[in-house]
């Protein structure tokens, strides 16, 4: 039980997308956005009647123009945490298999950044707590 009384859950995938040098891919929150100028892990919203997976395929290509397949899509945990509005739930999976150069279809801006040095980088409170996973994984 998610102890979030009268929040509504918002379900949001994320991926740590990693390149041949073992970096990880992270975007900033453009303006405009809720937590804008932060930076996160990729991703977005499931919509309904998407599998996270689904949902992680559809929004790499839209926002970075990156091409992947569920067999690339590795789970590695999640994210649970209680945002003033909703809770938010949100799995990071690893994607180390893609087509394509990343860049930012939607303007954002984007880091290639090693796993020891995520922690420079300001982030939503809810991507935060997933560092110490990703560091134990590369
Ligand atoms: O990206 P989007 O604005 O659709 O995400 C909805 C909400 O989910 C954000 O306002 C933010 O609170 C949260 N979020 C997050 N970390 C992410 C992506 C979204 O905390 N990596």
């Amino acid at each position: 039980m998610i102890d979030a009384p009268g929040k509504k859950i918002l379900l949001v995938v994320a991926c740590a997308l990693v390149d041949s040098d073992g970096r990880i891919l992270l975007a900033q929150r453009p303006e405009g956005k809720s937590l804008a100028g932060l930076w996160e892990f990729p991703g977005g919203k499931v919509e309904p009647g998407e599998t996270p997976e689904e949902t992680l395929i559809r929004e790499l290509d839209e926002e970075l123009g990156i091409r992947t397949k569920v067999a690339c899509l590795a789970p590695l945990t999640f994210a649970s945490h209680t945002y003033d509005d909703f809770h938010l739930l949100m799995p990071l999976y690893v994607c180390r298999r893609y087509e394509g150069m990343a860049h930012g279809r939607e303007g954002q801006a984007l880091k290639w950044v090693r796993s020891k040095s995520l922690r420079d980088y300001p982030m939503p409170p809810a991507d935060e707590p997933l560092i110490p996973f990703l560091m134990d994984l590369l």
